[in-house]
């Protein structure tokens, strides 16, 4: 066989041996190495030009023609192949991605506040709601807004009845403790009036966490207080008592009875500890209320004129009222919650059932 139809054979059984494997690349990877291979420059048809050498200089010619055609014909080959490559590899990829979108979908737990969170937020809004500003104060407290301002004196019996956790402070400093009530809130917003010029009127709402030294099923180191005031000309008990009765029945969503029974707090007089009717028998007398038909919800009663005098508010022209609630207490009587320790365990039962 002469040389030039041994060239010609060898670029036919290369065309065809490479148009089967561009059929049969898997991807477009493969085909690219496959693009290399044949038509790259160390590709099979470069080493098949370097055959032109060895032929006649008039032959050449006619076989440098044949390589381009099979070069074409290689190079429309490798293109459709990765065309129909690339419309493959794309179906395969929308397939894989496929959302059905008939599956239900997975949902996301709720979270709640906690139920005493609740009842701050509740019994705050209805004293908002009536005008009352709302005031916090810090939980770590000196005795003088503790206690003395309040008219306890040290010695004063109310001071061994709070059970106050003390931080240790050396005799110079002034010492520290968790407060046990939200009462100094009274005076230090009655101070910060005073210091800036201003007067009463004052209406306060102050909410937060009190702390005492007492652990027992119904008693927590750490409660919920809300302390309510307000001081200005010729405010009377009457005032206090339409203020209660508002309130508790707001809170309760019922009309609620109200009584006030004489009571001694020393930074109130006259004072008085505030009953309600008993909203699980109306009154007529069970467990809850020990068959009085009346449970005992708050203490109040009229600012003290030593408390007035200890900010310096004129207690010949200014009079108050005051009371302080505890929060854990009314959130157990409004929704039935028989044991105080339940606000405190976090079992998800008990949080998803009050969860709002
Ligand atoms: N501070 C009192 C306590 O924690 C509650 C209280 C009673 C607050 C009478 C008052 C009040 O404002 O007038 O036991």
């Amino acid at each position: 066989m002469s040389e030039i139809n041994s060239l010609k054979d060898k670029l036919q059984a290369l065309q065809e041996k490479a148009l089967l494997a561009f059929q049969e690349a898997a991807d477009l990877q493969a085909l690219q190495t496959l693009r290399v291979a044949y038509l790259g420059k160390k590709g099979e048809l470069t080493s098949v030009l370097k055959g032109v050498g060895k032929l006649p200089p008039q032959e050449r010619p006619v076989i440098g023609q044949h390589v381009n055609e099979v070069k074409a014909v290689l190079a429309a080959a490798l293109d459709t192949a990765a065309s129909a490559l690339a419309v493959k590899e794309k179906e395969q990829r929308i397939a894989a991605e496929r959302l059905d979108m008939t599956l239900s979908g997975r949902s996301a737990a709720r979270g709640s506040l906690h139920p005493v969170q609740q009842g701050l937020q509740e019994m705050t809004d209805i004293f908002a709601h009536m005008g009352f500003t709302i005031a916090e104060g810090p939980e770590i407290e000196d005795e003088f807004h503790n206690f003395d301002a309040l008219n306890i004196p040290q010695e004063h019996p109310a001071r061994a009845m709070h059970d106050t956790f003390f931080f240790e402070a050396s005799d110079e400093q002034q010492a520290k403790l968790l407060r046990t009530h939200t009462s100094p809130v009274q005076i230090r917003t009655m101070q910060d009036c005073v210091a800036s010029g201003g007067t009463p009127p004052l209406a306060i709402v102050a909410p937060g966490r009190v702390y005492r030294c007492d652990y027992d099923v119904t008693h927590s180191p750490m409660f919920h207080q809300v302390e309510v005031f307000k001081v200005d000309k010729d405010v009377s008990l009457a005032h206090l008592k339409g203020v209660l009765q508002h309130f508790l029945s707001a809170y309760f969503e019922k009309n609620i009875e109200i009584r006030l029974r004489p009571h001694y707090f020393p930074f109130t007089e006259p004072s008085a500890e505030v009953d309600i009717g008993c909203v699980f028998c109306s009154g007529k007398g069970c467990r809850v209320c020990k068959g009085s038909g009346w449970v005992e919800v708050l203490g109040s009663g009229m600012i003290h004129p030593n408390v007035l005098k200890a900010v310096g508010i004129d207690s010949e022209v200014y009079s108050g009222f005051a009371f302080g609630l505890g929060v854990e207490r009314l959130v157990m009587l409004k929704h039935g919650i028989p044991d105080l320790r339940l606000f405190f365990e976090n079992d998800v039962r008990f949080l998803r059932r009050m969860g709002a």
